[in-house]
């Protein structure tokens, strides 16, 4: 598998820490210092699906494909306002594509898991020659708005890759541990004139400092499991692109694979975490600036709810 084009595509609405003092007990110091976050963009008369096609079609102008030349679409996601259909449907219709469609949940760690099972079906089926890999997320509409230990941690967003047939993705590794209590959101189904037992629901839970521990141990094992797979080390790697949720998780990751700073890209501080789509969009930005040359060598990796975890290793 190859990438063949990146895109990304944002809300407009802007909101500043400083906009959260207002009606939250936090301040701009404390967000910044601890998380690397000073802004995010966030979902106002959006609908995510238009921010995920607008992702997705400059992923297709960028490969210099038309979405009837899709033979597959993937979309990582976690929540939407659809239950059913699933959203890459709806981004099917409105991209003027014709191919089957499938939704993938696998959290913040969606984009690498959404690369494996791409690089399965071109790998298996000859008829498969173009794959559209969107992940679009609002996590801002998972969070209680008035609990100041996750809310100022999210943004909205999209981030698309064409993936088609080539041999630069060279290791992907992925891993799940249950882990439910740590990070989840439950939500209330419809009732029924049978359902007898008590359903929880509620905004996002989780436990910050557990999440951080599980992301450091999880991220290290599985960049060094993808280095290792290409009989290569650390310093091989020019770029580590790793799932954008805090800095402090970032940097202690690259402390610890004693890496330069500048190997280490991060566009946190403009979005905050945007779940899975956090990787394609840093990818998008990086190409967009052509800070990507040929052969080079990336390792992304991402960890998230449930516990997902995943790295890759690929030559652009
Ligand atoms: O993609 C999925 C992932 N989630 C993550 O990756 C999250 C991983 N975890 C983290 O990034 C960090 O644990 C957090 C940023 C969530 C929290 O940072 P921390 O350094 O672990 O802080 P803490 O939870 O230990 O809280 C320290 C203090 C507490 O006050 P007390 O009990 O010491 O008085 C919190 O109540 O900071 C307080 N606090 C805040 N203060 C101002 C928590 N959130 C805020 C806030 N503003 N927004």
């Amino acid at each position: 598998m190859k990438i063949l084009g990146t895109g990304s595509a944002h809300p407009s609405k802007t909101v500043t820490n400083d906009m959260l003092e207002h009606f939250l007990d936090t301040s701009d110091e404390w967000i910044r210092t601890r998380t690397g976050i000073r802004q995010r963009q966030l979902i106002t008369d959006e609908k995510l699906e238009d921010i995920a096609v607008s992702a997705a079609q400059k992923a297709l102008d960028r490969a210099g494909i038309s979405p009837k030349d899709l033979d597959f679409i993937i979309c990582s996601n976690v929540v939407n306002e659809y239950i059913t259909p699933a959203l890459s449907c709806i981004i099917q219709g409105k991209l003027g594509a014709e191919c089957p469609c499938i939704d993938l949940n696998g959290a913040c760690a969606g984009f690498i898991y959404s690369l494996d099972i791409a690089e399965s079906y071109l790998s298996s089926k000859s008829d498969i020659n173009n794959i559209l890999i969107v992940c679009a997320e609002e996590p801002t509409r998972m969070v209680d708005w008035a609990d100041r230990g996750t809310c100022v941690l999210f943004g909205d967003g999209a981030g698309a890759v064409v993936v088609g047939k080539g041999d630069n993705v060279k290791s992907i590794r992925l891993s799940t541990t249950s882990k439910q209590e740590s990070l989840y959101q439950q939500r209330k189904l419809q009732d029924t004139p049978f359902i007898t037992k008590d359903e929880a629901h509620g905004p996002l839970v989780m436990n910050g400092q557990e999440v951080f521990k599980l992301a450091v141990s999880s991220s290290l094992r599985d960049i060094k499991g993808v280095i290792s797979d290409s009989h290569l080390t650390e310093n091989d790697v020019d770029h580590f692109l790793l799932h954008q949720a805090n800095i402090r998780i970032i940097d202690t990751i690259r402390q610890s694979l004693n890496q330069d700073k500048d190997k280490f890209p991060n566009n946190i501080d403009k979005y905050g975490n945007t779940s899975s789509a956090s990787i394609p969009i840093l990818l998008d930005e990086l190409n967009s600036r052509n800070e990507l040359r040929r052969g080079d060598k990336i390792v992304l990796s991402a960890f998230g709810a449930g516990f997902t975890t995943g790295a890759c290793l690929l030559y652009w």
